[in-house]
């Protein structure tokens, strides 16, 4: 298992998105925090900002959307702006099976995200039809908070069901990570790890990631 580190631009300057980017050369993914000021009491980027990034950066584009009605609006960030990942909120999904086969037809993987109070019992069987599942490990709206750790036998059920061969699924960590939490929601089985402040509050963003990607790698 190959740790993936994305950057979250939520931290960065937005002002400066582009060279935000190009700040964290080495990062697998960069996650985009989509947010309608209705999932979540915060507002920060939609559909134009994400296609102006995908023009300015080579590196795969992780879209988080922190969105009402993902049902309508998640296609166009693959079919539009050509995420490399589309991950909608099971919590606001319609129709979660149909989301991810638009997603997947327009050429992107397909992301389910569930916030720390939300059970992952009830999806196990519909996240076959995803490739991503982002276990919140804060509550989604704002960047700096802290780990909630009682999150993580979530990410640990997941990591069962993938190494029994039931689920295909990358398994993404979202909020409160760095060098003092990683470690914990690795050895629950995440293989992808986003870290807004960990990275753009660090001197040295692109060394940051590189150090959180060590870290994973030792404690998986
Ligand atoms: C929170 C966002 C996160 C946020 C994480 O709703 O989904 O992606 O940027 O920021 P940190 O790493 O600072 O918790
Ligand atoms: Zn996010």
């Amino acid at each position: 298992m190959q740790p993936r580190i994305a950057p979250s631009l939520l931290s960065a300057d937005f002002a400066r998105l582009a060279e935000a980017a190009a700040a964290v050369p080495s990062s697998d993914w960069l996650h985009v925090d989509v947010m309608d000021n209705h999932f979540v009491p915060n507002l920060t980027i939609g559909l134009p900002v994400v296609q102006a990034l995908r023009a300015s950066t080579d590196l795969p584009l992780d879209c988080h959307l922190m969105i009402d009605d993902p049902d309508r609006w998640a296609p166009p960030y693959a079919e539009e702006a050509g995420a490399h990942n589309v991950t909608v909120h099971a919590e606001a999904a319609a129709d979660p099976v149909m989301i991810a086969r638009d997603l997947r037809a327009a050429g992107a993987l397909a992301g389910l995200a569930i916030k720390p109070g939300t059970p992952l019992e009830p999806y196990l069987e519909l996240l076959r039809s995803y490739d991503t599942l982002l276990v919140m490990t804060v509550e989604p709206g704002f960047g700096g908070q802290e780990f909630i750790a009682d999150v993580l036998p979530k990410v640990r059920e997941a990591r069962r069901r993938v190494e029994s061969g039931h689920l295909t699924l990358a398994i993404e960590v979202d909020g409160g990570i760095n060098t003092d939490t990683i470690l914990a929601a690795a050895e629950a089985g995440a293989d992808v790890f986003v870290a807004g402040s960990a990275v753009y509050h660090a001197d040295d963003p692109d060394r940051a990631v590189g150090e959180l990607r060590e870290l994973a790698r030792k404690a998986s």
